[in-house]
C-alpha cells in the first residue's frame, strides 16, 4: 500500500549520548512530517547513528550497512550519522555506494534539507563542528517512557591519548542551565520517572555562570523528579561543591560511574588521564565518605601501549581495593589519528597478552562484586520498574545504587517505584520480592 506519509527509521550504536542524539534526529524529522517506524524494512529514510570508540564498534556498523543494502527498498535514503560519520566523512560515500548522507554530531539541524536533497539524488557529507549547537528547539522523540537522557554538554576537551571522541564530537561546550532545567521539567510533565544528565565529562559542566553542582541542585529541584543520575564524570572534576550537591540533593542517586582506565600511574600518565592511582583512590574515598551506600562502576582498558605485567597488577590491585559493583572492560583499540597510535611500536602489547589480562580483570571484578552482592541479600531497596525482563515473566527494575533487580508482577507496574527485598543473586543481578504495596507510587508522585 502506498502512502504519502514518509517514514524514518533510526538505528543507534554506542553510548547514551548517541541514543539521545537519535531521539533529537527523530524528533526533528517527525516535526517535518516523517513517521518514525521500528524497522528499516520499507522505511523511506534509514539513519544509522554510529560509534567510533573501538574498531569493533565500527566493524559492526560496516556489517550492518551491508545488510541494509540488500534489504532496502528502491528509492530509500540511507544516511550514516554520529561519530563514525564524523571520523570517516567522504570515505564512507566512496566505500558504501548506497549511502547518500554522512552527517556528524553537530550537523543534525540540516537533516530535513539533506534528506530532501538526497531524495533528489545528491550524496553529501556534513561534518562541520558548531560550537553553539545544542539543538535547543528540537523536541526529542524519546525511545523510553520511563527514563530520559538529557544532554547537558557536548564534545570533550580532555584529549585522553587513546580516545577518538574529541575528534568526533569536537570541543567541550555546555548547555545553559535554564535550558537543561526546562527539558527536565518537560520530561517529568511527560511522565518520565528518572533523568540521566549526559556529557562526555559531565561534571566539568560549566555554562559560563553555573557549574555542575548548580546544575544538580537546579534539576534535582524539579517538582516530581524522584531520581537524578549523570554519566560519565571525570575523577578530576569532583569538586567539594559537586560532592556536596550529590550528598544534599535527595533526587541524586547513590551511584557513580567513575572511569578508572588503568590503576598504574605511569600508564595513566601516558593515557593523559591527568590523575594518579592515589588521586583516583582519594576521589573514591571522598565520594564514599559523603554518600553512604554509594554504588560504584567503572571502565578499564587493558593492553594500552607500554602496559607491563606490573602495571596490570596495579590495575588489579585498584579493582580489589575499591571493589566495584560492575566494570566495563576493554582491550585497547588503536584509533587512527589519536596520540596513542604514535607511540613507539615496541610498546604495543601483543593481543594474546591483552586477551589474558582482560580475562583476569573480568574475573577480579566479578569476585569482588559477587562478594559484595552476597552481603546485600536480605536488604531492602526502592526500585523503579523499567520494563519486562528479557527472559521469562519477570519485570526488570533498578535500585538507586544501580543494582538490577528482577521481580514478579504485571506490566502495569512499569514506570512505578516499589519497595523490594533482595532475595537472590546471580552474583551480578538480583531477584527480589515486593515488600509493601504501599511503597508502589505513581510515577509523578
Ligand atoms: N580502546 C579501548 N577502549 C576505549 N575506550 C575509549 N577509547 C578506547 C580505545 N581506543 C573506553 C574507555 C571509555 C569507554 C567509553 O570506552 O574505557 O571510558
Ligand atoms: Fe559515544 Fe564515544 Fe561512541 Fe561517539 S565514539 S558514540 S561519543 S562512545
Amino acid at each position: 500500500m502506498s502512502s504519502v506519509v514518509r517514514t524514518v527509521y533510526v538505528e543507534t550504536y554506542g553510548c547514551q549520548m548517541n541514543v539521545s542524539d537519535s531521539e533529537l534526529m527523530l524528533g526533528k524529522l517527525a516535526a517535518e512530517g516523517y513517521a518514525p517506524v521500528d524497522s528499516p524494512d520499507g522505511a523511506d529514510v534509514i539513519l544509522v547513528n554510529t560509534c567510533a570508540i573501538r574498531d569493533h564498534a565500527e566493524q559492526r556498523v560496516i556489517g550492518r550497512l551491508g545488510e541494509l543494502k540488500r534489504s532496502m527498498k528502491p528509492g530509500s535514503i540511507v544516511g550514516v550519522t554520529g561519530c563514525m560519520a564524523q571520523r570517516l566523512g567522504p570515505r564512507l560515500l566512496t566505500q558504501a555506494k548506497h549511502v547518500s548522507l554522512v552527517v556528524g554530531p553537530d550537523g543534525y539541524r540540516a537533516l530535513p534539507q539533506l534528506v530532501a536533497r538526497a531524495q533528489g539524488g545528491a550524496r553529501e557529507v556534513a561534518t562541520s563542528f558548531d560550537l553553539e549547537e545544542h539543538y535547543e528547539d528540537f523536541a526529542p522523540r524519546r525511545f523510553d517512557k520511563v527514563k530520559a537522557w538529557i544532554p547537558v554538554q557536548r564534545g570533550c576537551d580532555y584529549k585522553c591519548t587513546y580516545c577518538i571522541v574529541p575528534y568526533t564530537r569536537g570541543p567541550e561546550r555546555s548547555r545553559k542551565l535554564a535550558d537543561a532545567v526546562r527539558e527536565a521539567e518537560q520530561a517529568v510533565a511527560d511522565g518520565i520517572a528518572e533523568i540521566t544528565l549526559l556529557g562526555q565529562t559531565v561534571n566539568s559542566y560549566h555554562d559560563g555562570t553555573h557549574d555542575f553542582a548548580d546544575l544538580l541542585r537546579a534539576v534535582g529541584a524539579v517538582p516530581g523528579l524522584r531520581r537524578l543520575r549523570f554519566t560519565s564524570p571525570h575523577p578530576n572534576d569532583f569538586s567539594d561543591r559537586v560532592i556536596a550537591a550529590m550528598a544534599e540533593v535527595p533526587a541524586v542517586c547513590e551511584h557513580v560511574h567513575l572511569p578508572l582506565q588503568s590503576g598504574s600511574t605511569s600508564v595513566l600518565k601516558r593515557m593523559l588521564r591527568r590523575y594518579t592511582r592515589e588521586e583516583y583512590l582519594d576521589c573514591v574515598r571522598r565520594l564514599r565518605a559523603a554518600i553512604p551506600g554509594l554504588g560504584l562502576t567503572t571502565d578499564v582498558i587493558v593492553g594500552f601501549p607500554g602496559e607491563t605485567d606490573a602495571d596490570f597488577e596495579e590495575t588489579l590491585s585498584v579493582v580489589r581495593e575499591v571493589v566495584f559493583d560492575d566494570a566495563y572492560t576493554f582491550k585497547f583499540s588503536p584509533r587512527e589519528g589519536t596520540p596513542a597510535t604514535r607511540m613507539p611500536s615496541e610498546l604495543t602489547v601483543p593481543d594474546e597478552v591483552a586477551t589474558e589480562r582482560l580475562e583476569r580483570l573480568i574475573e577480579t571484578v566479578r569476585t569482588g562484586s559477587r562478594a559484595r552482592n552476597l552481603t546485600l541479600l536480605g536488604s531492602r531497596r526502592e526500585v523503579l520498574v523499567e520494563k519486562l525482563a528479557r527472559r521469562g515473566e519477570l519485570l526488570q527494575t533498578r535500585s538507586r545504587d544501580f543494582k538490577t533487580v528482577l521481580i514478579g508482577g504485571d506490566e502495569s507496574l512499569i514506570g512505578r517505584y516499589v519497595n523490594v527485598e533482595l532475595t537472590g543473586t546471580t552474583g551480578s543481578t538480583f531477584t527480589g520480592s515486593v515488600v509493601s504495596d504501599r511503597g508502589a507510587l505513581p510515577v509523578a508522585s
